[in-house]
C-alpha cells in the first residue's frame, strides 16, 4: 500500500506486466507503420514514460513531438480540456497521438478537432489504458494496451494531484474501509 496526498493506493499492475504490454504494442506498431517514419506526439504530462518505453522498443525510423492538454483535478474530469503546448507543423505526416489513458475521452476528442485541420497523411490513436465503462466517445481508440475498470488509477506517468507519476508500477484507489 502507498499514500499520495490524503488518499491510499494498493498495487494493481507490475512494472512487468506494463512492460509485456508496451513491447506488444510497440512491435504491433512497427509492422503498421514500416518504411512511414511516423511522428508519434505524446500527450503530457501523463504519457512521458509510456512514450519513453515505447520508442525505446519501436526499432524502426520515427520522430517524436509533445502536445500538452489539461482536464483533470484531483481524480475526476473537469469535462473543460484546454492545451497548454500546441501542435508542430503535421502536414503531409503519419501521426501517432499516444496517450497514458482514455476516461472520459474529451482530452481526444478535443485533440482530434484540432488535428483534422492540419492536413496529415493519417491519424491514428494509442492509449495505454482504456476505461471502457467510462468511454462514450464515437472516436476510435485504434491501438490500446489495456481495457481496465473504472477505478482512479497512478504510477507510471499517471498523477494523483502532481504525485505518483515516477512509480514504475500502477497503483488502483484503496476504497475507504466503510464503503
Ligand atoms: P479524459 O479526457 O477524461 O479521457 O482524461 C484524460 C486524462 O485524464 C488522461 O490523459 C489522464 O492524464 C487523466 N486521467 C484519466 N483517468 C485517470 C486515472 O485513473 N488516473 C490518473 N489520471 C487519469
Ligand atoms: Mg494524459
Amino acid at each position: 500500500m502507498i499514500q499520495l496526498h490524503d488518499l491510499h493506493f494498493q498495487p494493481y499492475l507490475t512494472s512487468e506486466e506494463i512492460q509485456e504490454t508496451v513491447q506488444s504494442l510497440a512491435a504491433t506498431l512497427e509492422m503498421k507503420y514500416q518504411g512511414k517514419n511516423p511522428i508519434f506526439i505524446g500527450v503530457l504530462n501523463g504519457a512521458f514514460m509510456f512514450l519513453s518505453d515505447l520508442l525505446q522498443n519501436y526499432t524502426a525510423d520515427c520522430e517524436v513531438e509533445f502536445v500538452k492538454m489539461k482536464s483533470y483535478q484531483g481524480t475526476s474530469s473537469t469535462g473543460e480540456v484546454k492545451i497548454e503546448l500546441d501542435f508542430p507543423d503535421l502536414i503531409d505526416r503519419h501521426v501517432i497521438v499516444v496517450e497514458d489513458i482514455v476516461d472520459t475521452g474529451n482530452t481526444l476528442v478535443k485533440i482530434d478537432e484540432l488535428l483534422q485541420t492540419k492536413s496529415l497523411k493519417s491519424l491514428a490513436y494509442c492509449s495505454l489504458f482504456l476505461k471502457p465503462e467510462v468511454y462514450n466517445k464515437d472516436l476510435e481508440i485504434d491501438y490500446v494496451g489495456m481495457a481496465i475498470p473504472n477505478k482512479f488509477i497512478v504510477g507510471y506517468g499517471l498523477d494523483y494531484n502532481g504525485l505518483g507519476r515516477n512509480l514504475p508500477e500502477i497503483y488502483q484507489l484503496k476504497k475507504a474501509q466503510n464503503d
